[in-house]
């Protein structure tokens, strides 16, 4: 086995990977993700060697491989229950339940003071990964609109769940139609007895006067105003085939059994783009799905009971096992992009919808699924939509949805690939993946990515003392002009840099008695505690850098004795 570096967004991350022979050929195969620090990298890697040398059993064998080579720290990431991580988030200030001095109300959520930064922050690296790009055009539609959009979109008449209660334990849920009579209640295995069918849109009256009143629907995806929409944003954007239109936006379900904390909310956010091509177009981007493996789950491994495979996407794409080559591609995409802000590889898989699981609009859907502590679920869909919504629109509205291609021809485009991917689910996943109880500090360490940290510096006077005061503020005042930071003086420093490690704080700034004399502070890594100096001047271009993963910590100022965590 051995080691291998890929650079994702700007960071390293370190691959162990194992030489297999195939027939008459020796192939490179993904083993396990090992991290982003060479030293720590080289470390697992070893334990990994030693662990899987030691593991012959036959009963060990047959479990995945990313099963038997988690590392202890994702064991206790696993121990977290979404309970656990919902009391977190209330007692930091993430999350609480909407209106909570009235008992909440289900299915609805209120972010706090770092929820709403960290969302923020979510949405902020979305949008500039997939709307920054030469074949993208990004747009903000309203919430209600139209109701003939959902009438051609097939929501008013095919959105339809069936809403079921277990004749054993009581347990109320909706299931599709086709799991009708098939369908067992997941708490208990019982029967489902059905109670009839039901439209999860939210319906309001638009117009304060009732007789002249509209009924109107609150959106239950943002994608329908980027089909309706469309002509326009060509038109505007001057934007040639292939390309996507994104959105970012509140979406709205009238779930029947809104559950797990932010996992099924009755109000969330979409992050969505429609990537429109011309039938037949082949996707220039495939050198880019090399070397990016993910548990693969094909409706035919579904079907014959097979378990999922660890395969590469353009392997996967080149067996035929992801049809089309957009497909492949926006699903690699999606997962760099979790990776790149820290999501752990291992929690990841796809797996394709089965043939009668689909939705009204949809000739083939994939979801990225992630290994939630209530286990594997959907954290984002990928469906071809082919040209029903355009079609749809065309029809209804009786406007021509068509436009030219390069040849001057006219063409009615097809989306090949859909990548909907709901905030609330993202913010779940960084959360788990970034939450660690470090024994030796006694207390939580919310290792999230400095991109998406809500408070990127914490800064501490030693002491209480107007000059330290005087240097702290000024401080502030400089690096406000670009970050969010937090002003900390209350408490002993070890209590400081444990509140600010449980918000996720990459990074402390201490000014003490030398900050006086020489004019530079302390800044200290929430990950390692190292601590190094650093010049005030130097200060907001050094802070940046660190964010940015532009410079490694040790390297960005001169290493010092830590004396405290
Ligand atoms: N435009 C396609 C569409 O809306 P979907 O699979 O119904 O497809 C896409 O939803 C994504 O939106 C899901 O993968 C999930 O991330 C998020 N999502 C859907 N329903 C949700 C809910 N009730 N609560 C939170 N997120 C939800």
């Amino acid at each position: 086995m051995y080691i291998v570096k890929k650079k994702i967004g700007g960071a390293d991350y370190y691959y162990l990977r194992k030489a297999v022979r195939k027939g008459k050929k020796v192939r490179s195969e993904f083993v396990a993700y090992l991290g982003k620090n060479k030293q720590e990298a080289e470390k697992k890697a070893k334990e990994m060697n030693e662990k899987i040398s030691n593991i012959n059993k036959p009963e060990i064998k047959q479990k995945h491989m990313e099963e038997k080579i988690e590392s202890k720290e994702e064991i206790k990431q696993k121990q977290l229950t979404i309970d656990e991580l919902a009391n977190f988030c209330k007692k930091k200030g993430f999350v609480y339940a909407s209106g909570e001095i009235y008992g909440g109300l289900g299915g609805f959520w209120d972010f706090g003071h770092l929820g709403a930064e960290l969302k923020n922050n979510i949405k902020k690296e979305w949008w500039k990964f997939h709307v920054y790009r030469d074949d993208m055009a990004g747009i903000d539609g309203s919430i209600i609109t139209n109701p003939k959009v959902w009438e051609a979109s097939g929501h008013v008449k095919s959105f339809v769940d069936v809403a079921v209660v277990c004749k054993k334990c009581g347990n109320k849920t909706k299931i599709d139609k086709h799991e009708v009579g098939k369908k067992k209640c997941e708490k208990c295995n019982g029967e489902f007895v059905s109670k009839g069918e039901f439209n999860p849109m939210f319906t309001t009256q638009v117009g304060p006067i009732k007789e002249d009143s509209v009924q109107a629907y609150l959106r239950p995806e943002t994608a329908q105003l980027i089909f309706a929409d469309f002509k326009l944003v060509q038109e505007n954007s001057r934007l040639q085939l292939p390309f996507g239109i994104a959105q970012v936006g509140k979406s709205f379900r009238n779930e029947l059994s809104p559950r797990e904390f932010l996992f099924r909310c009755r109000e969330f956010e979409q992050m969505e783009i429609e990537y429109f091509i011309e039938e037949g177009m082949k996707c220039p981007y495939m050198e880019e799905t090399k070397a990016v493996s993910i548990l693969v789950y094909s409706e035919e491994m579904q079907k014959k009971n097979k378990e999922p495979e660890l395969i590469e996407i353009y392997d996967a794409w080149k067996k035929e096992i992801i049809k089309t080559d957009w497909h492949a591609y926006w699903i690699a995409k999606e997962y760099e992009w979790f990776l790149s802000l820290g999501a752990n590889p291992n929690n990841f898989r796809i797996r394709q919808h089965c043939s009668d699981e689909k939705s009204h609009y949809a000739v083939d859907t994939w979801d990225l699924e992630y290994k939630f502590p209530m286990g594997w679920r959907e954290l984002q869909g990928f469906a071809n939509r082919s040209n029903y919504d355009l079609s749809q629109h065309q029809k209804y509205s009786k406007q021509n949805m068509e436009i030219l291609n390069k040849e001057g021809k006219k063409v009615l485009p097809h989306v090949v690939c859909e990548p909907s991917l709901g905030v609330e689910r993202a913010f779940l996943v960084f959360m788990f993946d970034s939450y660690f109880y470090d024994e030796k500090r006694g207390n939580v360490v919310l290792k999230i990515n400095s991109k998406l940290a809500p408070i990127k510096v914490a800064i501490f006077p030693i002491v209480k003392q107007p000059e330290y005061e005087k240097i702290a503020k000024d401080i502030i005042e400089d690096l406000r002009k670009e970050f969010n930071v937090l002003y900390d003086k209350s408490g002993s420093i070890g209590r400081r840099y444990a509140r600010n490690d449980e918000a996720g704080t990459p990074y402390c700034i201490t000014v003490d008695e030398d900050s006086l004399k020489k004019k530079d502070v302390t800044i200290r890594d929430r990950d390692t505690t190292k601590q190094i100096r650093v010049k005030i001047s130097d200060l907001r271009e050094t802070i940046r850098k660190l964010i940015n993963r532009e410079i490694e910590f040790e390297k960005a100022g001169k290493l010092v004795e830590t004396r405290v965590k």
